[in-house]
């Protein structure tokens, strides 16, 4: 295949081949920008169709690494491990290991973290071949707490903009997944007042927010076509496409959930329904905030200063509302533009 003419390749710094055949090991280090700082972005495992879709995916996500931490300014760049193969069948100490003496190659320039199919304890193998690993639990741990508070900040300022509010007292908000950041933002959003409607395929979940939070459950499919003033999906990535935005009753779109737009043009037909959509990288980029915290080389972690750039959210996604308004841009749209402007701002 080419590489350099590759759709998803644009400006990449450096990719890394990697294979190491007595543990099994091949993978893809896509390292796609380190002007803020060392490339962060976590490592998944996956058993992609042939090689030419495992070097799109690390191509592309890595793109997106730079572009999230760019937006809330970090002094961090965009890189991402693909491990080729399902976790189930591939991963085993050795080959983790081996993929800990890659990092080390690369000297620092890449910074690894959990992804699809990478547990803490898988993690701690790596670490101990390489210092090149984030979002440890002895150092920052679970971001999920974070990513939470950080959608929370963005879904107010999202109610602010579209709806003139203040406050979430008395607006219904539904919310798609109750994951460990869909039920975190549930309990604030309760807490501030609102009313939530749920809906996750686990059974259990979805009970506990009903009996907790008096929420109203809802079958999987019934979230697209509730009435709420703001949709907050926490589950699944394209939930924003052909088949559920006519579907959508609500003016406010903020969650958590990744790579929300099926594809770059439902951003245009959103704000043509006059959909105010909180851009996913910029709100939900509280979990690498977290991480950015660490101090790597010390095993420290600085919570209060996670907090206070988290508080940051607000204030971009409140720039992205106002600068797609005054030139009539999709606010995704908008979001890339602000994060290559801070990409290179000094
Ligand atoms: N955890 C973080 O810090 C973080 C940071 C940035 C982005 N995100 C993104 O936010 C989303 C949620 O992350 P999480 O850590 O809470 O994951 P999670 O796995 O803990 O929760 C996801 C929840 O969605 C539910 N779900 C799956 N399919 C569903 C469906 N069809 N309808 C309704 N619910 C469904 C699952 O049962 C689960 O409860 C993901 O897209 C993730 O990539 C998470």
């Amino acid at each position: 295949m080419s590489v350099f003419g590759a759709q998803d390749y644009r400006d990449h710094e450096q990719v890394a081949f990697v294979s190491e055949p007595e543990s099994g090991l091949k993978a893809i280090i896509a390292i796609h920008n380190t002007r803020r700082g060392p490339a962060l972005g976590g490592c998944r495992f996956w058993k992609y169709p042939n090689e030419d879709a495992a070097i799109a995916d690390a191509l592309r996500l890595s793109r997106g690494m730079t572009y999230k931490s760019a937006l809330a300014r970090l002094p961090l760049g965009g890189g991402k491990c693909v491990v080729l193969g399902s976790a189930a069948e591939v991963k085993t100490e050795a080959l983790l290991r081996a993929l800990g003496r890659a990092l080390e190659r690369l000297g620092g320039h890449y910074v690894t973290a959990e992804d699809i199919g990478v547990k803490p304890s898988d993690l701690r193998i790596v670490r101990e071949e390489t210092a090149h690993v984030a979002g440890l639990p002895e150092t920052s741990g679970d971001p999920s707490p974070v990513t939470a508070l950080g959608v929370f900040y963005g879904l107010r300022a999202a109610v602010r903009h579209r709806l003139g509010l203040d406050s979430l007292e008395g607006l219904t908000v539904a919310v798609q997944g109750l994951g460990a950041v869909g039920r975190s933002l549930a309990d604030q959003i309760a807490a501030a007042g609102g009313k939530l409607i749920v809906a996750d395929i686990r059974e259990d979940a979805v009970q506990k927010a009903v009996q907790e939070l008096g929420a109203e459950a809802v079958h999987v499919d019934a979230i697209y076509d509730t009435l709420a003033e703001v949709f907050a999906p926490c589950a699944l990535g394209a939930i924003l496409n052909d088949e559920t935005i006519p579907r959508l009753q609500s003016s406010v779109i903020a969650g958590s959930a990744n790579n929300q737009l099926a594809e770059g043009r439902h951003g245009i037909v959103l704000r043509q329904q006059k959909m105010l959509y909180a851009p996913d990288y910029a709100i939900n980029a509280g979990g690498i905030i977290n991480i950015a915290h660490e101090d790597r080389a010390a095993g420290t972690y600085d919570k209060a200063g996670a907090l206070e750039v988290v508080g940051r959210i607000d204030d971009t996604l409140a720039e992205i509302f106002t600068r797609a308004d005054a030139t009539d841009t999709p606010t995704s749209v908008i979001a890339d533009a602000m994060a290559e402007e801070r990409l290179y701002e000094d």
